[in-house]
């Protein structure tokens, strides 16, 4: 099975889970699917006797990171299958651009249709619920478009098409292209269990994604905008608040964050957000968008820009492979 998904930013973020194991996300998270960055997945059933597998970019991974991702896949698909998967990212891996996000969500897709489930809701409601497992943020890649994961749920829901919102663009602006050292998963249980911060945030959240949610269905690109702001700036300070702390970001994202600040100040709308990483992402609609990727050049020249938008759902195509 060739699976392609593409990563899933959040415009309003998840950040720590929920007591109980199971990966729910404590936070509601309302994300878009970035048209252009794609992660290609080949699964296939692993030969009689070969174990479950995943390569990333040609390198094993860790066995143990997938064993609970692929035992719960036998028994939402009811299926005696091992899997081989090996994955390649159209853009730098582990480098804040949620690549674990497209990462889960073809594996989970892929270990559906090998398991013989057709293509439709109930494939991705399950593909969903297991590719949160892998990575919550993936829960929401399964599907295309506009995308939201409320607070405790197991799956996320698709809210609208890449068309909902033509001129909806992010500007992506790679600080580095290294791997980033603090993983989320860690950073955001060490936010959740020593940040004095940590339970403020998980309160304040609940009003700022009901308030972006409410932007977004009057697509209201000011208000939306002022939320994201809210969102991430509020989920690094409790990151920041941290034992020890967590920081991602390098001279150059603060420099693209007051860039961001000197546009809106001209009148330009440009609101930036930041995930587990130094990596800028900034939200501005078509007509303004030669005036941002120039104000972000200026001020960060080093840093490589990709423009995107809201992109399809993933495809998949029982091709063949290469082994
Ligand atoms: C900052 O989904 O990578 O990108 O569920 O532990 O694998 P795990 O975490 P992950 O965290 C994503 C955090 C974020 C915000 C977001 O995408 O909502």
């Amino acid at each position: 099975m060739r699976v392609r998904t593409s990563p899933s930013l959040a415009l309003v973020k998840y950040w720590g889970k929920k007591a109980g194991g199971r990966n729910l996300p404590a936070t509601t998270s309302l994300a878009v699917t970035l048209a252009g960055l794609d992660t290609r997945t080949l699964v296939r059933v692993a030969a009689p006797g070969e174990g479950d597998a995943v390569q990333v970019g040609g390198e094993l991974q860790d066995a143990a990171r997938y064993a609970p991702f692929f035992d719960e896949a036998r028994r939402l698909f009811h299926s005696p299958l091992h899997f081989a998967a090996s994955s390649e990212n159209s853009f730098p891996s582990a480098a804040g651009l949620a690549s674990s996000s497209s990462g889960f969500a073809a594996l989970a897709l892929g270990c559906a249709a090998l398991s013989g489930l057709a293509e439709g809701p109930r494939a991705n409601a399950l593909a969903s619920d297991l590719a949160r497992l892998g990575s919550a943020s993936a829960a929401r890649a399964v599907y295309g478009g506009f995308t939201l994961l409320p607070a405790g749920a197991r799956r996320a829901e698709p809210l609208e098409g890449p068309a909902y919102w033509p001129d909806f663009r992010v500007v992506v602006a790679l600080a580095t292209r290294e791997k980033k050292r603090d993983s989320s998963r860690g950073a955001m249980e060490l936010t959740r269990t020593s940040s004095p911060y940590y339970a403020p945030w998980v309160r304040d959240a609940r009003k700022v994604s009901r308030e972006a949610l409410a932007a977004f269905r009057d697509r209201d690109a000011q208000k939306l905008g002022e939320l994201m702001r809210l969102s991430y700036l509020r989920m690094h300070a409790s990151a920041l608040a941290a034992e020890p702390p967590v920081l991602y970001w390098l001279p150059d994202s603060v420099a693209l964050i007051k860039a961001c600040a000197a546009l809106r100040a001209r009148g330009i709308g440009a609101w930036e957000t930041m995930d587990a990483g130094p990596q800028v992402k900034v939200f501005c609609l078509a007509p303004e968008l030669a005036a941002v990727e120039a104000a972000l050049r200026e001020a960060a020249p080093g840093c490589e820009l990709i423009v995107t938008q809201p992109g399809p759902g993933p495809d998949l195509s029982a091709e063949a492979g290469p082994r």
